[in-house]
């Protein structure tokens, strides 16, 4: 590894007389834009994680017999690090992720770092490269740790080396376009099955989305809502976030029972509703309830909160309040206050 003392005095020139990195602001999207500094960390034999190290950013090498890349050993995690009005850094419930990944890390049976590890590479990360974290109002620096078998397998078997990699880009707004989505109620391809892996951020989960999110857009959809695959009645995620629905003061989302990805934003959303009086039903949502919502919203780490204006299921199409007064509206402002220092923490949610 380049000598840790060389990354710190490179880290601390940089940020002694430049704030922020070459970045054009103003067109943050969704998309990788390279930051400096990585972190990475290993783990062989059934060991432990050894200490790990920042690294700059750069291609890894991995044996084509890689475990994650002949049979999917993997996981990811997402959050983000914020930049308050008084040039602060915070993160949202970090150690949150850091025991999903545990989580996550039994089910694919592979070693997961301790909470204690995650948190410190997830914050050498963010502070290496502090001048890609967007000015306040610009958007977030977006932080992706991974978990990956990369030991060489041939057999269908668990890798014997794993590494944990953390890297950064700054980001904006994850659906782009007219505020809004118009959701395609996906009746014929499935993101989970009861006993599958839909409950932990495996990163087989996501590509099987491509074929329905691809399909749907060419019918000028924005983005897919899954429906369970046992009986095809009742709404579960969409391809990367949870969602709501609000009928009168009742706001309800698909319980989280092995097929619903426990989302850090889900969880907080459903705090501060009840803060806000609402009542909050995790459940079972027939498709119907979604028709008859008043309002409906998705969230999770990439997308915040983001209003859902119309659905459409077997050629029915319905379309919801996303105006002034609606409900995720005042969440989204709570949720972002808490997040970058606006408003006052008081659940100690962030770091
Ligand atoms: C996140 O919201 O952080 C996610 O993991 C979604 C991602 C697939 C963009």
């Amino acid at each position: 590894p380049p000598s840790l003392q060389k990354i710190s005095q490179s880290v601390e020139s940089r940020s002694a007389d430049e704030k922020y990195a070459d970045v054009n602001w103003d067109e943050l999207g969704f998309g990788v834009i390279p930051t400096e500094f990585m972190y990475i960390m290993k783990c062989s034999n059934g060991g432990e994680f050894s200490q790990g190290h920042l690294t700059p950013y750069r291609n890894i090498e991995l044996s084509p017999s890689a475990g994650v890349l002949n049979y999917g050993q993997g996981l990811f995690e997402g959050l983000k690090a914020y930049r308050t009005e008084d040039d602060r850094f915070l993160l949202f419930r970090p150690e949150e992720n850091a025991l999903r990944m545990q989580m996550g890390a039994e089910r694919m049976l592979m070693p997961s770092p301790s909470t204690q590890q995650f948190l410190d590479a997830v914050k050498q990360t963010v502070l290496a490269n502090k001048r890609w974290i967007p000015p306040l109002g610009k958007g977030t620096l977006y932080v992706r740790p991974l978990l990956i078998g990369s030991g060489p397998v041939l057999g269908v078997a668990p890798a014997a080396e794993y590494t944990f990699l953390v890297f950064a880009a700054p980001v904006g707004i994850y659906h782009k376009g007219p505020a809004g989505l118009n959701l395609y109620v996906e009746d014929q391809l499935h993101r989970a099955t009861p006993g599958g892996t839909g409950g932990v951020k495996s990163i087989t989960n996501y590509s099987p989305a491509y074929l329905a999110q691809q399909q749907a857009r060419a019918k000028g959809f924005s983005d897919v809502l899954f429906l369970d695959s046992v009986t095809g009645k009742y709404i579960e995620e969409l391809t990367a976030c949870n969602i709501f629905i609000l009928k009168g003061n009742v706001l309800a989302t698909p319980a989280v029972h092995g097929t619903i990805l426990p989302g850090i934003t889900r969880k907080s959303i459903i705090a501060i509703a009840l803060d806000f009086g609402y009542q909050v039903e995790e459940r079972v949502i027939p498709v119907e309830d979604l028709l008859e919502a008043d309002e409906a919203f998705c969230t999770g780490t990439a997308v915040v909160v983001t209003p859902i204006g119309a659905a459409t299921y077997q050629g029915k199409r319905v379309e919801y309040n996303t105006g002034k007064g609606t409900l995720f509206h005042k969440l989204r402002e709570t949720l972002t206050g808490i997040q970058t220092g606006r408003l006052e923490d008081k659940k100690g949610w962030t770091m």
